[in-house]
């Protein structure tokens, strides 16, 4: 194969490419699973690969030393690229082990299935909203106001502050995007941190006065008693709390309401055996995986399927092609939507240490969101499903806007 016909293989700049990846992902899986780019970098296809890439130790994320070696270091110098910077997301040990253990504490199963009751409520309340009119914008009235509510409630943040955060989404999706961004972008990124930064400073004062039962009073007793995280780290893992859990749940709404309605017969089922829905929400996220990649960078050489990762060079790891790697999901075929598919191992959440703190908490909106729509908006059906507009991102995989009547 030519480097030219790689290249069109995988390029997410490219809409069309966005639209469906899977193709292109199927050939490299096929045709070359750990794929090493024109431009340098790798790119990892297969699940088992995948796997082995984010629970290996001398693999992690070096991501100040990945910007200064790359062909953009003065990215850094960026405020919203130096804040993600700050984020457990990108650490690595011991800082990332110290920042996820401050807020792991708050996202225990036992804690997050207190909170299913309050999720089903706010479904409730998000359908009532829309019922009476008979239609709605899927992904602006419902998919992605109900996780802003959910981690609203989670840190504390008053009723009477939330409009903005429900109004328009401060998520720069593009920040974790393996292309360049624009200009424009960059801006808009460092304009939306300015305002969250604005934001936390006064409820972070707020809830030094009168401390709450949340998240927020939690980390910034952590910061001032135990001196345990930065100022810095206390802003932008607060904010991360956000932007992690925001679009990507939104876009398992999205996404998973749209599959559903493009096999109808696995609607019937789910309808029909409502007791598939933990299953559903699984096979939903390996099917049209919210979160379509991640990446690491190799702290010395690394052998991986059949090749070696030299040290200082970096992995693309595909989630949603490992996710359908017909090795790991040999049947029904993994090109198909199947609510009853057996032991549905996805790498949606990630693996190894950075595995998605907030999993269980989108599984349970996920099961809450679509119990509740299928209950009281049984006749509900899509419109523009031929022409639909995908999100100009490319790890973040999600709709602008999907319209639903009933
Ligand atoms: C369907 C929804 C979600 C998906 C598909 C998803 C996916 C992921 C993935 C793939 C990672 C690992 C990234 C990597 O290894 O580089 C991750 C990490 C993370 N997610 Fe989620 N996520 C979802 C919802 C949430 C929610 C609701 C929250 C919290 C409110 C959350 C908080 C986090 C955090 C804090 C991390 C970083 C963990 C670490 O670095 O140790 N996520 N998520």
């Amino acid at each position: 194969m030519t480097e030219a016909a790689q290249e069109i293989l995988f390029n997410p700049m490219d809409p069309a490419f966005r639209a469906n990846p899977y193709p292109a992902y199927r050939a490299l899986r096929e045709n070359m699973p750990m794929w090493r780019s024109p431009f340098g970098f790798w790119v990892a296809t297969r699940h088992a690969d995948i796997t082995a890439i984010l629970r290996d130790k001398r693999m992690g994320h070096d991501f100040e030393g990945r910007h200064m070696r790359g062909p953009e270091p003065w990215r850094l110098d960026e405020p919203a690229v130096r804040n993600l910077g700050q984020t457990m997301l990108v650490r690595d040990p011991p800082d990332h082990t110290r920042l996820r253990g401050l807020v792991a504490r708050a996202f225990t199963a036992r804690l997050m299935e207190e909170m299913r009751p309050r999720i089903r409520q706010i479904v409730h309340d998000l359908i009532d909203a829309v019922e009476a009119s008979g239609e709605m914008d899927v992904v602006r009235d419902f998919a992605h106001k109900l996780p802003v509510i959910v981690i609203c409630d989670m840190l504390g943040i008053p009723e009477e502050d939330r409009a903005q955060f429900l109004e328009r989404s401060r998520v720069s999706g593009r920040l974790v995007d393996p292309t360049p961004m624009s200009r424009e972008e960059l801006d808009l990124a460092n304009t939306n941190n300015l305002e969250l930064e604005a934001y936390f400073t006064s409820l972070f004062e707020r809830r030094r006065r009168e401390p709450g039962d949340d998240l927020t009073t939690a980390l910034v007793q952590a910061r001032d008693e135990d001196g345990a995280l930065t100022d810095a780290e206390l802003m932008w893992n607060t904010s991360l709390l956000f932007a992690a859990g925001h679009e990507t749940t939104a876009n398992l709404i999205g996404n998973g309401l749209l599959t559903l309605h493009r096999y109808p017969d696995q609607l019937a089922r789910l309808k029909a055996e409502p007791g598939l829905m933990p299953n559903a929400i699984e096979e939903m996220l390996r099917f049209e995986s919210s979160v379509q990649m991640t990446g690491r960078t190799a702290f010395e050489d690394v052998e991986v399927g059949g090749v070696t990762v030299a040290r200082e060079e970096s992995v693309i790891c595909l989630l949603a092609a490992a996710n359908r790697d017909p090795e790991a999901f040999p049947t029904p075929d993994p090109e198909t939507f199947d609510v009853a598919r057996p032991g549905v191992r996805a790498l949606s959440f990630g693996g190894g240490i950075h595995f998605c703190l907030g999993a269980q908490l989108a599984r349970i909106e996920g099961e809450e969101a679509f119990s509740v729509l299928l209950e009281r908006l049984p006749n509900l059906r899509l419109e523009g499903m031929d022409d639909l507009s995908w999100r100009p991102t490319f790890t973040l995989r999600g709709l602008t806007t999907l319209q639903a009547r009933w």
